[in-house]
């Protein structure tokens, strides 16, 4: 089976990629993991909580932190551009990277693939296999636009993470999986029942 590429970057918005993790595992997705080094700080930051950048130590970190089996889940390092996922001959159904900073969308965009992130999505691209990037920054400058409109041209699916009304959210958290289901829609994944807009006025 297939599996699926999820790259975490130092962007505001982990809990998006805790979610998005935790439900591929709930539904029994295979998952390459790849956290930027940019991504370590910002749990240091806003959440306090070091991640472990051993890859094993970081399987059972995952295991504890998000109650879930993670047989499922390979973990990689940030800079080890050996892995498989660096390669286009390892198969893969796509690769999704949320948050996305402004940084990496800029190299991504403009072919300098320099640590592992930067390298699978250039591989995604010249597959012509799915890649969705879930920008996050406010205000977007003008050059923020003109690398995600080249990513778009490439071939990549900009998908920001923007809240929905019609689908009635209770909680932060049901408008988190509302966002985290839609970025997976375009690999065919249900990984949750949401409130989609069923057209009733
Ligand atoms: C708490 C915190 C929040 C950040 N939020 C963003 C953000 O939303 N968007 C962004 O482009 N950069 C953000 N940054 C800056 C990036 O983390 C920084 O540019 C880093 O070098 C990105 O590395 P990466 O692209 O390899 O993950 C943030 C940094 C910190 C410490």
């Amino acid at each position: 089976m297939s599996s699926i590429v999820l790259g975490v970057t130092g962007a505001s918005g982990q809990p998006l990629a805790v979610r998005a993790l935790k439900l591929l595992l709930e539904n029994e997705k295979s998952i390459d993991l790849i956290l930027s080094k940019g991504a370590y700080s910002v749990w240091s930051s806003e959440n306090n909580i070091k991640i472990p950048i051993d890859t094993e130590k970081q399987k059972s970190f995952w295991s504890d932190f998000l109650e879930v089996n993670t047989q499922r889940l390979i973990c990689h390092k940030w800079n080890e551009t050996s892995a498989t996922i660096a390669s286009g001959s390892y198969k893969t159904d796509g690769m999704v990277i949320v948050p996305c900073t402004m940084g990496k969308i800029g190299r991504i965009a403009n072919g300098y693939g320099q640590d592992l992130i930067e390298r699978a999505a250039d591989v995604h691209l010249k597959e012509q296999r799915k890649l969705v990037i879930s920008p996050r920054e406010s205000p977007f400058s003008l050059i923020h636009l003109r690398n995600m409109c080249q990513l778009s041209e490439a071939g990549a699916q900009i998908i920001p993470c923007i809240p929905s009304w019609y689908s009635n959210p209770n909680t932060l958290n049901e408008m988190i999986d509302f966002m985290v289901v839609r970025l997976f829609d375009t690999f065919g994944y249900e990984l949750k029942e949401i409130n989609r807009w069923n057209g009733k006025k």
